[in-house]
């Protein structure tokens, strides 16, 4: 099934929030999330300073069929459709059947739980819509609440990846984490069955 599956956003309801495609009308909020320097804390690049940094990623990789095997949903209130913030797989790679996950919401939307319906819906999407194998969470050990939600979707801590990454001249760590489709599946049927 995945290799000739597209890089569609489909849109896929929860409880209270929905993923769908990012749309024009998302851009201010898009830049704000990403220019909060308390979201961008543990992030893979500084905040943004310009609007047209926004306007880049908008234009070249948050379209359905991105180019770089990646399907990005906003996040968005059920009840306004107003975006709240993002959810991605990517570096999905269809002969391995793997894929990133990533995550994040506008800091007065943080924490409802909304991150984990998200990211559950997106798992979802994943394993069954995708038919994933394994999906990874690179997160840097010191985001206690990216950790923490990735150990209660099921993720397991793998390792410590040590000064894995520089950004804005600070070396930080991966505490790498990965989900099988079996773990979520067993998961999944125990929830359904509590
Ligand atoms: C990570 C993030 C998406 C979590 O969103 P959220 O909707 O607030 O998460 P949830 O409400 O589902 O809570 C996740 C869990 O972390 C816990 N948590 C939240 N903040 C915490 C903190 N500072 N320290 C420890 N645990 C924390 C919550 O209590 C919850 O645990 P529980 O289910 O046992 O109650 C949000 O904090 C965010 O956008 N951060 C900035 C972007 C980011 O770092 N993304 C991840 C990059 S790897």
């Amino acid at each position: 099934m995945m290799a000739s599956t597209p890089f569609i956003s489909p849109t896929l309801e929860g409880e209270r929030i929905r993923l769908r495609a990012y749309r024009e009308s998302d851009l201010p909020a898009f830049f704000a999330m990403h220019a909060d320097p308390v979201v961008m804390r543990y992030g893979s690049h500084p905040p943004w300073t310009h609007v047209e940094q926004a306007r880049e990623k908008f234009d070249s990789s948050l379209h359905d069929n991105a180019p770089d095997r990646q399907v990005c949903w906003a996040i968005a209130d059920r009840h306004d459709d107003r975006m709240l913030g993002g959810v991605a797989l990517f570096h999905v790679n269809a002969a391995q059947r793997l894929a990133d996950v990533g995550y994040m919401l506008q800091r007065d939307s943080w924490g409802r739980g909304l991150a984990r319906e998200a990211t559950a819906l997106a798992l979802d999407h994943a394993f069954d819509g995708l038919g994933l194998r394994r999906v990874e969470a690179d997160i840097d050990p010191r985001n206690l609440a990216s950790c923490r939600l990735a150990e209660r979707l099921g993720f397991v801590r793998e390792g410590l990846l040590r000064e894995r990454w520089e950004v804005a001249g600070e070396t930080c760590d991966t505490a790498l984490h990965g989900l099988l489709a079996r773990d979520w599946r067993t998961a999944r049927e125990a929830a359904g069955s509590a």
